[in-house]
């Protein structure tokens, strides 16, 4: 398959804003790293002895633990600095603790901030690579890479990553989410259809601004789909700090949403719904799920549902960007002052 020698960027903060060969040159890495990985060939240790923080300061299971493994099978030490045991706790800002870290001697920091912009705040001031991990409502980028590889692979297009023809449905908490910004940018830009389905609380006309199309008939989109992404209503940045949640069927406090029940009415992938979906569609989801509210239990596990092999892709793609970024991090410091 060959690498395209195009990927030049020393951080990825966001999808939006990439040019297609540069995408090609992450999703196509990602894709030998996931053969490799699938094929159980020994692993490139291309960051033997090298490290990657992951400075964490929301809660994350998966999307950290994914980076870590990813470092590791590349061969870097790991320093994983949490929220709790942060000393942003203590008032020290992001910046500072990136800068601490970076002083350490690490090659890339892994950042998940609550803040919108954080991780290119923090690609501003120190010299090593950043890669965002999920930065509020901004963008999530190796999650939208890893949708992208998904949806390649299920429906043959990963040679070429040429999405066009297939049609994408993101539905519910669109406005909160980093995951389907990160994913319209990348899935557009491969010349996938994508629209977005919720009530105008959760789905604004506004995201027609980003490329894709809004709707608010879930039931008319379903029977066209390729692709179904369920998102995960996000209680906690609907204004009520981060111990909002979990869902009710009452009405959240300061919640865009009137009810969960009314939400499930139109917009839940329910078992009958998913009967509508055509032969071949798959159903993703970023997770965490919310069983019974966005998603039904069976269709969450049944036979269209790819969402584990989003998340072994996640280690794949992961792998990629570290690599990619701390390559083109030492070829521009290499070149830096001639
Ligand atoms: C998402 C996130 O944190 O943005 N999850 C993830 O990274 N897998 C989505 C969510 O929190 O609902």
């Amino acid at each position: 398959m060959g690498t395209p020698a195009t990927w030049t960027k020393p951080h990825l903060t966001a999808l939006r804003g990439l040019d297609k060969p540069e995408l090609l040159a992450a999703l196509h890495r990602s894709a030998e790293m996931m053969i490799a990985h699938d094929e159980h060939a020994s692993p490139t240790h291309s960051l033997a002895g090298r490290a990657v923080a992951t400075m964490f300061f929301e809660d994350s299971t998966r999307t950290r633990s994914s980076f870590t493994l990813a470092a590791q099978r590349l061969g870097a030490h790991v320093v994983d600095l949490s929220g709790s045991t942060s000393s942003v706790n203590k008032g020290e800002t992001l910046i500072d603790t990136a800068r601490t870290i970076e002083a350490m001697g690490v090659d890339a920091i892994v950042v998940r901030a609550r803040q919108s912009g954080a991780a290119d705040l923090v690609a501003r001031h120190v010299k090593c690579s950043v890669i965002n991990a999920g930065d509020g409502r901004h963008e999530h980028p190796t999650q939208g890479l890893l949708d992208a590889c998904t949806l390649a692979e299920v429906h043959g297009r990963l040679k070429t990553f040429d999405l066009s023809g297939l049609r994408v449905v993101i539905v519910g908490d669109v406005a909160s989410s980093r995951v389907a910004r990160s994913a319209i940018a990348v899935m557009s830009a491969l010349g996938a259809h994508v629209v977005c389905v919720g009530p105008p609380a959760l789905a604004p006309g506004s995201f027609e601004g980003l490329g894709c199309h809004v709707s608010r008939d879930l039931d008319s989109e379903l029977p066209t789909a390729d692709a179904v992404m369920m998102l995960r209503i996000q209680f906690e940045r609907h204004g009520d700090g981060p111990k909002a949640g979990p869902p009710t069927p009452d009405t959240p406090k300061n919640s865009p949403i009137t009810s969960i029940r009314e939400f499930r009415d139109g917009f839940a992938l329910t078992r009958d719904r998913e009967r509508s979906m055509k032969p071949g569609a798959i159903v993703m989801h970023p997770g965490p799920m919310n069983r019974g509210v966005e998603i039904d239990a069976e269709v969450a596990d049944g036979p269209r549902s790819v969402i584990l092999r989003q998340v072994r892709w996640g280690v794949a793609v992961r792998m990629a960007m570290l690599e990619l970024c701390v390559a083109a991090n030492k070829a521009d410091s290499s070149t830096a002052g001639r």
